[in-house]
């Protein structure tokens, strides 16, 4: 049994309570706010983080949290939670059933256990750092395929795409003339959780948030994989960009990105 796997056990209790709620309110009258011009945020991401906070912070009290709806008192715990209630908020506010809980536990800085839940299909994504990756109790390992022709990736674009143009248009462009095709489904999270289950074979994005990632970066390296940033360079989750593969094509996404960024692309 993995060193941190009692927390993994919680996190999969909390992730579980968060789902249950979503799935019940789906499609339902919602209460929605926005953010920003795009972005929304529902009574359901609220009372989905208010229920994972909750059962997290009654069995590890002193743990920290650092969570996409609210910020919390931070008590220079070794052990932080990051958490996304729900990834892929615009998917839900619309009733198109893409969305999933996303719980990444870090100590000392190091991601150490993760959790996507995607309650719709019922599906589990959990990961401890050196204790693999599994998709309901099942070991997961990314996929084999290569070159980048042959491959299917996934993507998504920035909130503010329409006013800043760090917007990922032109990266978009190159990817879907060089790869079989491209998937944006709408949450991150379960994005790299695809990675890690060899769904997709490759990922990226910019402008995340560490609560976007936390979880389905630990996924995709214990399946596996790797998960750089745009430059190839060694990735945290507070980090903006992400490349996350299979491995195989890695050098070739990271090179694709680089020619865009030239202009050579
Ligand atoms: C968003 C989703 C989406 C990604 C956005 C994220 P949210 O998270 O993960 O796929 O493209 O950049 O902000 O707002 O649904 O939690
Ligand atoms: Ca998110
Ligand atoms: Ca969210």
């Amino acid at each position: 049994m993995s060193t941190y796997e009692n927390y993994l056990q919680e996190a999969v209790i909390a992730a579980r309570i968060a789902g249950r709620y979503q799935k019940y309110r789906f499609a339902s009258a919602l209460n929605i706010e926005m953010k920003g011009d795009k972005d929304l945020v529902t009574e359901v991401d609220k009372e989905s983080e208010r229920l994972i906070v909750e059962h997290l912070l009654s069995r590890f009290p002193d743990h920290d949290i650092v969570a996409e709806e609210s910020i919390y008192p931070q008590n220079g715990s070794p052990f932080r939670w990051v958490i996304d209630p729900v990834d892929g908020t615009t998917n839900y506010a619309h009733g198109f059933p893409w969305f999933c809980a996303s719980i990444g536990l870090l100590s000392e800085g190091e991601l150490v256990a993760g959790v996507i839940y995607n309650p719709v299909y019922d599906e589990l994504f959990t990961a401890t750092k050196g204790g693999g990756a599994f998709l309901n109790g099942v070991r997961l390992s990314v996929s084999s395929r290569t070159p980048l022709k042959s491959t299917l990736l996934g993507t998504g674009f920035p909130y503010d795409c329409a006013t800043d143009s760090a917007n990922n248009f032109t990266n978009f462009i190159a990817f879907q003339k060089s790869a079989r095709g491209i998937r944006r489904a709408g949450a991150a999270a379960l994005d790299l959780a695809y990675v890690a289950a060899g769904r997709l074979d490759g990922f990226w994005e910019l402008k995340l948030k560490p609560w976007d990632v936390a979880a389905g970066v630990l996924l995709v390296r214990e399946a596996g994989g790797m998960v750089t940033t745009f430059d190839g360079s060694i990735y945290d989750i507070f980090n903006n960009r992400i490349v996350a593969s299979n491995g195989l094509i890695h050098d070739e996404m990271v090179a694709m990105l680089a020619a865009v960024a030239s202009g050579k692309e």
